[in-house]
């Protein structure tokens, strides 16, 4: 390219504006003081940043910190300068109340680093649950040249002789717990193993998820989502990314040029066939929003819902990531799917390529772990999107439910598709945990258990405890699964066919915050719907008595941000974002230099 065609480098108005030559030396001598010269800085090269996300905080990403240095000279072989920086951390299974609540936080401390720094281009280093969105979310607000490299998941886990996946082990060994099949050292043990890697959960949970999708956004390089962390090929990749970038910032390739709603609709047709967590619709939302792509819940019905599932991973299938990764990883599952004529293959990605030229040529290196678009695992793997009196819109994984459930719930001949049930409700994850196993609450295999107070402002962020284990007793019985209906997240590694993500909440007077332990509620997949069998009159006046009360009571905020969170986080079915915060799209370009 020549110089001319180049675009003009914001970084320049930092460190090279004869206009403003006081700042300009302001800034030149304190970024010289980690060694770089000032011919380097005065030099015109483009200046990276590292989004850096892993720290001892957030052992998913650590890995990160030893990528980063290949990061840095893929940046420098291609002539750029690369600035690391800290990304605030967010672990998904160790931050309190949940890390729900740091996406938010890490999105708005990241607008803010790469808005008001001297940066031309970064580098998202992402990895567990939350970190992959949070760092979509604000490269789109932003809106430089962005390109995700993925931390990878960690190595396959063993247990004599059988593969221990993250998470999934977790609700396998709470079940044997409950049974006696284990004591508490073996619990421990039988988890510890499904972890013997650096990396991210090695199951299809949200993490995986997530990497899977910011490749099949075209976020990512083709080919890179699955690689696992300690893989030489990791390396090699952050590598690449590194060069990548310096190249994005030279064709001035960004964020609103790749993330069109093509993109999105690839995204939601590859979560379909990879089996991936419920936490992708909030998410995906999420991006959308920022990047300024209208994205309806409903699409994930209508374009996602009829997909088969492809990928044979935990906690729907038998594989890990390694297993994933040898098969072929994202792009086989993508050239599946492009023979059907269900990806938007013009979808242009980071390498500068389409989506289509990137995956055509992709085969299936294990059909064992992918299987070809013929002979799937399961058929319409995507989400429902149901309504009714209760919430205006929930997601569920119908493909997770298995005969015996669908034996005991809905095998009505008159109508296969619908169960009706006496609810039994709990106030948040708390409340659950010290009654569920009280023989009172007179709990059978035909109740429908209900979790509420666990939305964005009831439990602030928003928990992933929907999916909700029956009785000690009931699982004794052989029941080991119940209708679980709640205004909370699933994590993406439970297998378990709930009804989540229920928007409005209750906190915010959603309707399941009128429901009562006892009341028979419908559930009517068929129809899409699910509703409390009560007249509207009454629920009328139990809102009005609720709303006297002073509405639907949730727990004190803890921390400064969880109270200024809830004033402004919108609910799950548009992605929880902070509300007011999607005005400010591609800061970049309109709102010039800060
Ligand atoms: Fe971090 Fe699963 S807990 S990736
Ligand atoms: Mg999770």
């Amino acid at each position: 390219m020549t110089d001319q065609a180049k675009p003009k480098l914001r970084s320049r108005a930092w460190f090279d504006n004869p206009d403003n030559i006081d700042m300009t030396s302001l800034y030149l001598e304190r970024y010289l003081n980690f060694g770089l010269s000032l011919e380097e800085l005065r030099s015109g090269k483009p200046i990276i940043g590292i989004a850096q996300t892993g720290s001892d905080l957030s052992p998913c990403n650590r890995h990160h910190i030893v990528l980063a240095e290949r990061i840095r000279e893929g940046i420098r072989e291609a002539g750029g300068i690369a600035l690391e920086f800290p990304v605030h951390p967010i672990q998904e299974t160790g931050k309190r109340p949940t890390a729900g609540l740091d996406r938010n936080l890490a999105y708005l401390g990241l607008v803010e680093a790469i808005y008001g720094y001297p940066l031309d281009g970064v580098v998202l280093t992402t990895g567990c649950d939350k970190t992959t969105p949070a760092l979509l979310m604000a490269a789109a607000t932003v809106n430089l040249p962005a390109i995700a490299l993925s931390v990878g998941p960690m190595l396959n886990g063993w247990h004599k002789g059988e593969r221990t996946g993250s998470g999934t082990i977790v609700w396998k060994g709470r079940e044997m717990l409950a049974k006696g099949e284990l004591d508490n050292d073996g619990f421990i043990k039988l988890v510890a193993s499904s972890a013997p890697s650096t990396g991210y959960c090695n199951t299809m949970g949200t993490a995986t998820t997530m990497n899977s999708l910011a490749e099949a956004l075209g976020m990512m390089l083709p080919g890179s989502a699955a690689i696992p962390a300690p893989y030489r090929d990791r390396q090699e990749c952050a590598y690449h990314t590194g060069k990548r970038i310096v190249a994005m910032v030279e064709e001035d390739l960004k964020p609103s040029d790749i993330l069109t709603l093509d993109a999105f609709h690839n995204a939601i047709v590859v979560n379909s066939a990879i089996g991936g967590s419920t936490n992708a619709p909030i998410h995906l939302a999420a991006i959308a929003r920022h990047i300024g792509v209208d994205l309806p819940l409903t699409d994930w019905e209508r374009v996602g819902h009829k997909v088969p599932l492809l990928v044979n991973l935990q906690p729907a299938g038998e594989y890990l990531g390694e297993d994933y990764y040898h098969a072929g990883g994202v792009p086989a599952v993508v050239a599946q799917l492009m023979g059907q004529g269900l990806i938007r293959e013009n979808a242009l990605t980071v390498n500068g390529r389409t989506m289509g030229d990137n995956c055509r040529d992709a085969t299936i290196e294990d059909e064992k772990v992918i299987r070809p678009f013929d002979q799937p695992l399961k058929t319409d793997a995507g989400f429902l999107v149901l309504s009714g009196n209760l919430f205006d819109a929930a997601v569920m994984k119908t493909s997770v439910i298995s005969a015996e459930f669908r034996q005991r719930y809905l095998s009505n001949p008159a109508d296969p598709e619908a169960f009706e049930g006496p609810a039994i409700v709990f106030d948040g994850p708390e409340d659950y945990h010290h009654r569920i196993d009280d023989p009172a609450l007179g709990i059978t295999s035909q109740t429908l258990m209900f979790m509420r107070g666990a939305g964005p402002i009831g439990y602030p962020g928003a928990a992933e405890v929907v999916n909700m284990r029956p009785p000690a007793y009931l699982i004794t019985e052989g029941v080991s699964a119940l209708p679980c209906i709640g205004d909370g997240r699933q994590s993406g590694t439970s297998g378990s066919p709930s009804i989540l993500n229920a928007s409005p909440e209750a906190a915010a007077m959603g309707g399941l915050a009128l429901l009562r332990t006892g009341d028979r509620v419908r559930m009517d997949l068929g129809k899409g719907r699910v509703d409390v069998l009560i007249p509207d009159e009454e629920l009328a006046e139990r809102r009005a008595a609720l709303v006297a009360k002073g509405g639907y009571p949730y727990p004190a905020s803890q921390t400064p941000w969880q109270e200024i969170q809830r004033s402004v986080v919108g609910q799950l079915d548009t992605g929880a974002i902070l509300e007011g915060a999607e005005k400010y799209q591609r800061i970049a370009q309109t709102q010039g230099l800060p």
